[in-house]
């Protein structure tokens, strides 16, 4: 019985860069040199024939990566797994490779049709934790893990690879001997790595630099004490050394120009499998559903890359096109994930883009019970501003006070939103995401550059300052005025930049004249206006000439004092100490307004709310009902606001500085405008076109 293990190489007689399907053989189509490659080959094949048993496979015409033979399958313990190319030019490798291992004895298994999956290239066996690390992400699909998991009859670790350069598992990770593992952290994801870790203690983790990677380093193939590979520095050979190897090296850089080197040329064909392993794999899957105008509105596009950025896998079973420019297509998709916690995860962002289970798998959601007041129980499911329904014996409820970054509890029939610290113990809590789902505006694009009657669609949610800003400015007073006249409720979220730019006295006519049914600010804000219409000036500059006044440092202090002396900003309105501005017309129109404190607020006004929670609650209050929000220069009050508000509210944000603005019309957008532009110039804009 011979010791020494078996390997499958191909002569590199067809050898060649002749097509591009990774980014090392990017510009080196034609490239490689044939006579120096076969040189290097036999160099190599040599080298290894002296340690391992070598068979040949034969090599074929214009298949000329087929020299990379650990890409023709898995191979454990007799039976072998043969690939599905995820390319198409390396399909024709598929009926060789698989005559190969017919006419040499092996029980061959073959994958379903549609799903790719590129052999030891992504699946590596590590012998001493019985264990076969696989990879997805770029060649092989998620879906196959289970399936060699079964075939195999071994537990599976799902491995996802990020850097398009290192598209196989052995291109960047090893399992060698001494349970030891030389691989290339960077390349994977997070949730990856910390895979890697929990099975690989950290002196057994030997990770490799960029140089090392990039010679492909981690591209080694383990005979003993012995690791073969093209290339390694001197820093990574002498940590070898010191774990008890010895590294040889055999230059193939001319597979390199191929995107493969060393462990890429063999297969390993007798590796055993221990009598104790057993089928296993953490991959989670779930079919949904998708409806709406997935390809123009790029609902399909956000699935997908939704998906594949939070590590699953995607794939499209069925998907029914809507012939008509009206009609809405339908799509099945399959998504799996390597834990259900993942799975979990990418379903609470497919249930906001629409997505739902189907009909014959639909289940009630699930519900768990609050046992510490003001703690929800772990997996609860989190609410977004799109509006929400939960299944309950079998009905769908509507989630009734709806916002985002809510929990949703189930009271008998009904469905409440509700924040984390109101819980109280005994409320029941939905969990995980079965059984919720969101109800969605249809969006197209058609539907979001018409000018259609009752959305800002034309405006779109891009941002920008270039576009006519008098155009928006025009729907804006055309939608102002619509909602004063049918008793409609607008609320304006303001910060001191208001008055500091000269909004003030425009922002105080809008009032006047009824366009504004609450007002939410800051300290500051009132501060300002207090101090423009005492003094004046606002933060000690006089407005009028644009200058700094003599002592003007001092003015809002005086204004917090001349206020805090009355009470109250409605008993300065009443004593007849505040006679102009903002906060005067609120409190002469009747106009409720709630101030949110701050660590840095001075004074504070008697009218600010110092208990954050208090303020919160004001807020939400006042905001109940409302139909459009203006937004004025105050990127954290407005953010406050945006989360307190459902989708179906419209929005627009004004801001000098394009990211406040980019930030807070990030909605969609049939609900969201953004404008950059000086505040004061916007309000003084808007007033005259309003009384136009
Ligand atoms: N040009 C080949 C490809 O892109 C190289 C394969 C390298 N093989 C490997 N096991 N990493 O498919």
């Amino acid at each position: 019985m011979e010791n020494r293990p078996a390997l499958l190489l191909c002569p590199p007689d067809f050898y060649g860069v002749e097509y591009v399907i990774n980014p090392w053989m990017e510009g080196n189509v034609h490239r490689a040199n044939h006579e120096l490659a076969i040189q290097q080959w036999r160099a190599f094949a040599d080298v290894l024939q002296r340690n391992a048993r070598v068979e040949l496979a034969l090599p074929q015409p214009h298949l000329p990566d087929m020299v990379f033979t650990a890409n023709a399958g898995v191979v454990l313990g007799g039976n072998v797994v043969l690939s599905r190319f995820f390319h198409r030019e390396r399909r024709g490798e598929e009926p060789h490779f698989r005559a190969w291992f017919a006419a040499h004895g092996f029980e061959i298994h073959e994958l379903p049709r549609d799903l790719p999956f590129e052999g030891a290239g992504d699946a590596l066996w590590d012998y001493e934790r019985g264990v076969l690390w696989a990879s997805y992400g770029q060649r092989t699909e998620l879906e196959v893990h289970p399936l060699l998991a079964k075939l195999l009859g071994v537990e599976v670790v799902s491995l996802r690879l990020i850097d398009k350069r290192f598209y196989h598992l052995d291109t960047c990770f090893t399992p060698l001997e001494h349970s030891y593992v030389l691989y290339y952290p960077a390349v994977f994801d997070a949730y990856s790595n910390r895979a890697i870790e929990q099975r690989v203690p950290a002196e057994k983790r030997i990770a490799v630099s960029e140089i090392d990677a990039v010679n492909f380093a981690c591209n080694a193939i383990n005979i003993g004490a012995k690791i073969f590979v093209n290339k390694a520095t001197e820093e990574l050979k002498s940590r070898l050394v010191s774990a008890g190897f010895e590294l040889i090296e055999s230059p193939l850089d001319e597979f390199l120009k191929s995107g493969g080197a060393a462990k890429c040329l063999a297969l390993r064909l007798d590796e055993p499998v221990p009598a104790t392993a057993h089928a296993l794999s953490t991959i989670e899957s779930r079919v949904l559903q998708i409806e709406g105008h997935l390809l123009d509105s790029g609902l399909l596009d956000r699935a997908h890359e939704l998906t594949i950025d939070s590590g699953g896998s995607f794939r499209i079973l069925d998907f029914t096109l809507g012939k008509q420019h009206q009609s809405t297509s339908k799509a099945t998709i399959l998504v799996a994930a390597p834990s259900l916690q993942i799975l979990e995860k990418i379903n609470a962002q497919m249930i906001d883009l629409g997505a739902v289970l189907p009909d014959e798998s639909i289940v009630d959601a699930e519900l768990q019970t609050v046992v510490q007041q003001g703690v929800a129980p772990d997996d609860f499911y989190v609410t977004t501003i799109y509006p929400t329904e939960v299944r309950v014996n079998g009905r769908w409820l509507r989630v009734h006070n709806h916002r985002m970054d809510g929990v949703v509890v189930i009271d008998g029939e009904h469905a409440f939103c509700r924040l984390i610290r109101d819980l109280s113990a005994s409320d029941k809590v939905v969990t995980g995401t079965l059984g919720v789902r969101t109800l969605r505006k249809m969006e197209s694009r058609e539907s979001r550059r018409s000018a259609h009657a009752d959305e800002f669609g034309f405006m779109g949610a891009g941002v920008s300052s270039e576009r006519r800003v008098e155009l928006v400015v025009d729907e804006i007073a055309w939608e102002l005025r619509r909602l004063r006249e049918r008793g409609g409720k607008m609320v304006v979220v303001a910060g001191p930049v208001v008055i500091h730019t000269g909004g003030g006295e425009h922002l105080a006519s809008l009032i006047r004249d009824g366009y504004v049914q609450a007002l939410l600010g800051g300290n500051a804000i009132a501060v300002h206006d207090i101090e423009q219409a005492l003094l004046g000036t606002s933060l000690g500059v006089d407005l009028q000439r644009g200058a700094p006044v003599r002592g003007g440092h001092r003015h809002h202090l005086r204004a917090i004092n001349t206020i805090r002396r009355c009470g109250s900003i409605r008993a300065a309105v009443e004593q007849g100490a505040l006679t102009r501005g903002i906060f005067y017309e609120c409190v002469k129109n009747d106009v409720p307004f709630a101030l949110a404190g701050s660590i840095r607020d001075d004074g504070p006004l008697p009218d600010t709310q110092m208990d954050l929670i208090k303020a919160q609650a004001d807020y939400a209050r006042l905001l109940r009902g409302a139909e459009m929000i203006l937004m004025l220069s105050t990127m954290l009050h407005s953010i406050g606001v945006g989360n307190m508000t459902p989708a179906g509210v419209k929005l627009v944000c004004v801001d000098i500085n394009p990211a406040v603005v980019t930030k807070l019309a990030d909605r969609g957008s049939l609900e969201s405008t953004g404008i950059v532009t000086d505040v004061g110039l916007f309000l003084s804009l808007l007033v005259q076109r309003l009384a136009a």
